[in-house]
């Protein structure tokens, strides 16, 4: 009797599972401490960056909570070379720029729009870290199998359905120790299957932004 109680329970609770799905809800960056600028070069960058967010000069962008990420994912990996695909107007990069007038290293980033091309370089400019960037313009599906470097962090943030094309086209460049970092990785669980199923990758998931995956190339 009591089994096929439990077992009644159990059907209950299948069905319910299939008729009633959880809903998934859309979750809220966690808090966030700005960052101290450490020197005077940090503070112009930092406040570019406050100025963007004020002015509604950014678009589609990672919150800082992702942003902080890239910089400390960066200086901590001591990149001297790092691509991102999807400039946008210029918010990311600017974090990985504060990272990399530490590093002493190069963002190489690839932008398709113009109008957020041509605000990006500004951006750059007023940050005065123009220096540290190149800004590529045009398919990132073409301009990046055209890159000859070796890849210490790479950063996907642009279209989605593109991520995995991506990821085998920056894949043999990157060096053993560096990391692929995507963005919004709840969008495209396609990525996620390709670095999680790929025994050369480890891969984490930061999700104190807008899910940020985390790939390390072990080998
Ligand atoms: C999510 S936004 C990037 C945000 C930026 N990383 C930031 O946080 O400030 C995506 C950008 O990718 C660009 N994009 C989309 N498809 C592209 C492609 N095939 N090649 C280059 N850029 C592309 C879009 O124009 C858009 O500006």
């Amino acid at each position: 009797m009591m089994n096929r109680m439990i077992t009644f329970i159990g059907i209950l609770l299948a069905v319910g599972g299939v008729v009633f799905p959880q809903e998934r809800t859309v979750r809220d960056p966690l808090p966030f401490n700005p960052p101290v600028a450490r020197t005077e070069a940090e503070k112009k960058i930092l406040a570019v960056m406050d100025h963007m967010m004020k002015l509604n000069q950014t678009y589609l962008s990672v919150p800082p909570q992702d942003g902080e990420a890239l910089r400390l994912l960066t200086e901590a990996t001591d990149a001297k070379n790092v691509i991102e695909i999807g400039t946008s107007t210029g918010y990311s990069g600017l974090w990985f720029c504060s990272a990399l007038q530490k590093t002493g290293g190069h963002l190489t980033t690839f932008e398709i729009d113009h109008e957020r091309a041509s605000m990006a370089r500004g951006h750059f400019q007023d940050a005065g870290v123009e220096n540290l960037v190149t800004l590529v313009e045009g398919d990132a599906h073409e301009q990046v199998a055209k890159l000859k470097i070796r890849i210490d962090v790479a950063f996907i943030d642009a279209d989605k359905p593109g991520y995995v094309d991506y990821l085998n086209k920056v894949l043999p460049l990157m060096r053993p120790g560096g990391l692929i970092l995507a963005h919004n990785v709840d969008m495209v669980p396609d990525y996620v299957k390709a670095v999680t199923a790929n025994p050369d990758l480890e891969t984490i998931f930061f999700m104190q932004g807008r899910g940020l995956a985390v790939t390390l190339r072990k080998r």
